[in-house]
């Protein structure tokens, strides 16, 4: 089948230093959720127009271009009400798509467990009915008819939502029943004191590509996965530490639609558990500060922003200054590593990495409650690359030396 031909659709409201990010990222998300993007048209504008968005002039404008490209699908990097969204459709007589819609989409490609099924049901769930309530909210109340269960009075809305709202508790039901099976493996796993650890990051950091190749290069590495997680999780084997449990779980996004962390919960809270994450931050992305930030933001949403972190600053082999320096490893100036330089994809650094975390499994304990472990970003100081230095806030924070520098 042919991928559907898409049309990115950005409105920059200025002042948001991030917009020429966040369109480079539909692009992205278009091309994983299976479709082909093959224009782009990008609108200023401070305030969304309440029937399509953008003006209906600037609408006009994306039809003629969608003809000229054959474009079967417009995909907004915004949320669209429900009315915008129909107004869209009807002026483009194309199907219309928001990011919310699109990320879901895709999270509803990958979701391979039931628990994850599950979890994208609800998402998928509780995004209609935020939606239920904007579609419906010009309507008039409508007359009850004979046979209505809700009796007269009652309008379409009200039972559209009670049947959705029906439908997330039994789904909601559903996955508090697989987190209980979740929680007596976690408990099985607790008591054999294996010490836990869940790759965090953002989408395409590279998390699965760092949890194969940990996984994989390990002698011990056995290939059992806990299938009721829709995490993956396996066991590695350190160097005088023994066994450890490494998970991959979601990518992040930024503007992760508030239904999907939600719903994920079941997932997500796992990373809470874990004695450390490692956060994967992508070093050759120029919005990385930014993205780093959205995943503290979400861990701080599931109550994980105190959980001990690593920043393993991944794809140094494109960027030529890093590699230069090779695979180093940064401390807290209390001793405890804060940030490993690493590529994934080439195997440098993972042997660093493999004794950074036997070194901090044997001092786990030491490590909890941790106070400065969740910062971003300051590790970043003495890294020579220009777009680095021009961003303030990791200047805020000075606790982190590394010795391989002295
Ligand atoms: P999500 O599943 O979206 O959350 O992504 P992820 O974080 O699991 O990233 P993934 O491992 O799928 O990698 C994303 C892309 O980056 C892939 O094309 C990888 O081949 C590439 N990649 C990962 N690690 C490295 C690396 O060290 N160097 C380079 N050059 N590319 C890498």
């Amino acid at each position: 089948m042919q991928p559907a031909r898409a049309a990115l659709v950005g409105i920059d409201p200025g002042g948001k230093p991030d917009f020429a990010e966040s369109m480079a990222e539909l692009g992205l998300l278009a091309s994983s959720a299976g479709s082909e993007p093959v224009m782009t048209l990008i609108g200023k504008r401070a305030k969304p127009d309440p029937a399509y968005y953008m003006g209906s002039g600037k609408a006009t404008e994306l039809r003629e271009q969608m003809d000229a490209h054959q474009a079967d699908i417009a995909i907004f990097n915004h949320a669209l009400s429900p009315v915008q969204q129909r107004n869209l459709e009807r002026h483009l007589k194309r199907h219309v798509i928001d990011r919310t819609g699109l990320i879901l989409d895709i999270f509803a490609q990958r979701a391979k467990s039931h628990v994850g099924k599950t979890q994208v049901e609800l998402a998928n769930v509780r995004y209609q009915v935020s939606r239920l309530v904007k579609a419906w909210s010009h309507l008039e109340r409508q007359k009850g008819g004979i046979g209505m269960r809700g009796g007269p009075g009652e309008t379409q809305m009200e039972l559209d939502r009670r049947m959705l709202e029906n439908k997330a508790k039994r789904l909601q039901a559903e996955l508090a029943k697989l987190q209980k099976q979740q929680a007596t493996q976690r408990r099985a796993r607790e008591r054999r004191d294996v010490f836990s650890v869940s790759l965090v990051g953002y989408t395409n950091a590279g998390k699965s590509t760092l949890f194969n190749a940990l996984t994989k290069a390990g002698t011990y590495a056995a290939d059992q996965l806990f299938a009721t997680l829709d995490t993956t999780s396996r066991k590695i084997y350190l160097p005088e530490a023994g066994q450890a449990v490494l998970s991959d779980t979601v990518g992040f996004i930024r503007d992760l639609p508030h239904q999907l962390v939600e719903a994920f919960r079941a997932t997500l809270d796992e990373t809470v558990r874990a004695d450390l994450l490692l956060h994967v931050v992508d070093a050759s992305s120029f919005d990385r500060q930014q993205q780093m930030l959205e995943v503290d933001k979400v861990l701080a949403e599931i109550q994980a922003d105190q959980s001990p972190q690593l920043i393993v600053v991944n794809k140094i082999d494109r960027v030529p200054a890093l590699m230069a320096r090779g695979p180093v490893l940064r401390y807290h100036r209390d001793g405890r590593p804060a940030a490993i330089y690493v590529s994934a994809k080439d195997g440098i650094g993972l042997d660093l990495l493999r004794e950074t975390l036997a070194e901090i499994a044997k001092n786990t304990a030491r490590m909890k409650p941790s106070e400065e472990t969740s910062s971003v970003a300051d590790f970043e100081q003495e890294v020579p690359v220009k777009r680095w230095e021009s961003l303030d806030f990791y200047h805020s924070r000075t606790g982190v030396y590394s010795p391989h520098d002295a």
